[in-house]
């Protein structure tokens, strides 16, 4: 039988934030902050993130992405796709991404993530922890997505070998109010990342 935890009393911890943002990157000041990126399988959600990441640590500001197909290899493997392991997927994300931003990074968080409620959870949890929370909507249109089929999933989702394949028969739900929105059938890679540099930038995260 499983018991919670009760008895548990958070413990503040001694380095404030400005003193932390003061230890890392080649801008001193606090950083912390998460971006969440959502949108079907195959729409450019990993290949953004991993572009972003790697010109914020290029420019000597600290990053790190969380991915997917990474996560679900590791922390999450014990989750498949239904809609509750998904809710706990990004439950747990949310939580390892607020830890990742109270540490002072820009977390990139790359995550099919179709649930509104669930996307809405991990805002509140950054919101409650006093950090910058910003939703990507990666949009791409299902037709695209299939065709490009980079993983071959969605052939197998048609065939039914794979079940609860999100756009195929399980919902994706649509952000209705997004930080941002990224195309990327008419737009580069280049071009949808640096939308999302100027956003950090207008909003007075980075340089
Ligand atoms: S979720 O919905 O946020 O919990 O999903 P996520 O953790 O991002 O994992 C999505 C990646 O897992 C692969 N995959 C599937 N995606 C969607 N639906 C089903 N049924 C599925 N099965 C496996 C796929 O590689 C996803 O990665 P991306 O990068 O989105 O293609
Ligand atoms: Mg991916």
């Amino acid at each position: 039988t499983s018991q919670k935890a009760t008895n548990v009393t958070e413990q503040k911890n001694h380095v404030s934030r400005s003193a932390r943002g003061q230890m890392i990157g080649n801008r001193k000041g606090f950083q912390g902050c998460t971006v969440w990126f959502t949108g079907l399988s195959g729409t450019g959600k990993t290949t953004i993130a991993f572009q972003l990441e790697a010109y914020l640590v290029a420019h000597g500001i600290p990053s790190y992405s969380l991915d997917g197909d990474n996560l679900r290899t590791g922390l999450n493997k014990d989750l498949g796709f239904s809609e509750k392991e998904r809710e706990e997927n990004i439950r747990r994300v949310a939580e390892v991404a607020r830890l990742f931003a109270d540490a002072g990074q820009i977390c990139l968080c790359s995550f099919v993530s179709p649930f509104r409620r669930d996307r809405d959870s991990a805002r509140r949890i950054h919101k409650e922890h006093d950090l910058p929370f910003f939703e990507i909507f990666v949009d791409t249109p299902l037709a695209v997505c299939e065709s490009r089929d980079i993983k071959g999933l969605y052939k197998k989702a048609r065939q039914g070998i794979i079940k609860s394949f999100t756009g195929i028969d399980q919902e994706y739900e649509k952000p209705d109010n997004p930080e941002l929105v990224v195309e990327t059938v008419n737009a580069s890679v280049e071009e949808s990342t640096q939308k999302v540099i100027e956003l950090l930038r207008e909003r007075g995260i980075i340089p």
